[in-house]
């Protein structure tokens, strides 16, 4: 089981600081694996206050070269020199604002993964390709884009259930991860919406291997419930 935060553009370092240092001091679940993702001004200060822990840091993105001209971009060497366990890519909000698409996505992703670094690569229907019926079709592609890799993680998204206090139920999800894992057999997270009080019926499913947790990711004691209700694997 692995639980991470997507702490999004929320928390500077001094922030994020203080929330890794309680998270440091509170008692986790033994066979679950946390991380946190915050944004990069941040990732420093939280790699130092988590040093000597499990507990990973991630970045949320990464570029596909290691360096270059690309202006605002952050490279995987960049990150590992920090400190820095592994990444998020393809989270819709980039595909949705930012135009990354699947191609995008998959060089991230490689790049990331060949650097030494885990990945967390996002994949999800919106509301719209769900009620056309697409959602298979919409992760076929998606995660046909991907390959296979020993530190590759995949994070069904459903893009209605982010930050909409929508969840899809956990029928939905188990759906979904089964046909995520009949194409890459990988560990696959649920994301969207994921609360305390949804947490375990959720993180149920046979085929749900954790979740990535955004807006209940960013005060302590909603995540660490979250990573409590969460079966050791
Ligand atoms: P949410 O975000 O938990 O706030 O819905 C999840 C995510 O975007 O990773």
């Amino acid at each position: 089981m692995l639980i991470a935060g997507n702490w999004k553009m929320f928390k500077g370092a001094a922030e994020a600081a203080a929330f890794c240092r309680g998270l440091r001091e509170a008692a986790l679940p033994d066979g679950v694996d946390v991380v946190v993702a915050p944004p990069f001004p941040s990732l420093a200060a939280s790699v130092q206050a988590l040093a000597g822990t499990e507990i990973g840091v991630f970045a949320q993105n990464c570029h596909w070269e290691r360096e270059g001209a690309f202006t605002g971009e952050v490279s995987a060497p960049m990150l590992r020199e920090l400190g820095v366990y592994g990444t998020i890519v393809g989270h819709s909000e980039r595909r949705q604002w930012f135009g990354e698409t699947d191609e995008t996505v998959a060089r991230r992703a490689a790049a990331a993964l060949e650097d030494g670094l885990h990945v967390i690569a996002c994949v999800g229907e919106t509301l719209e390709e769900r009620e056309a019926g697409k959602t298979h079709d919409v992760l076929r592609r998606q995660v046909g884009a991907l390959e296979h890799d020993e530190n590759l993680v995949i994070a069904y998204e459903p893009v209605w259930a982010i930050g909409t206090g929508r969840t899809a139920t956990p029928q939905m999800a188990d759906e979904a991860h089964e046909t995520v894992k009949s194409l890459l057999d990988v560990p696959v997270l649920y994301g969207g919406s994921v609360k305390p009080g949804n947490a375990a019926e959720l993180l149920a499913g046979p085929a749900v291997d954790g979740a990535l947790v955004g807006g209940a990711s960013l005060d302590l004691e909603p995540f660490l419930e979250i990573c409590r209700a969460a079966t050791p694997s």
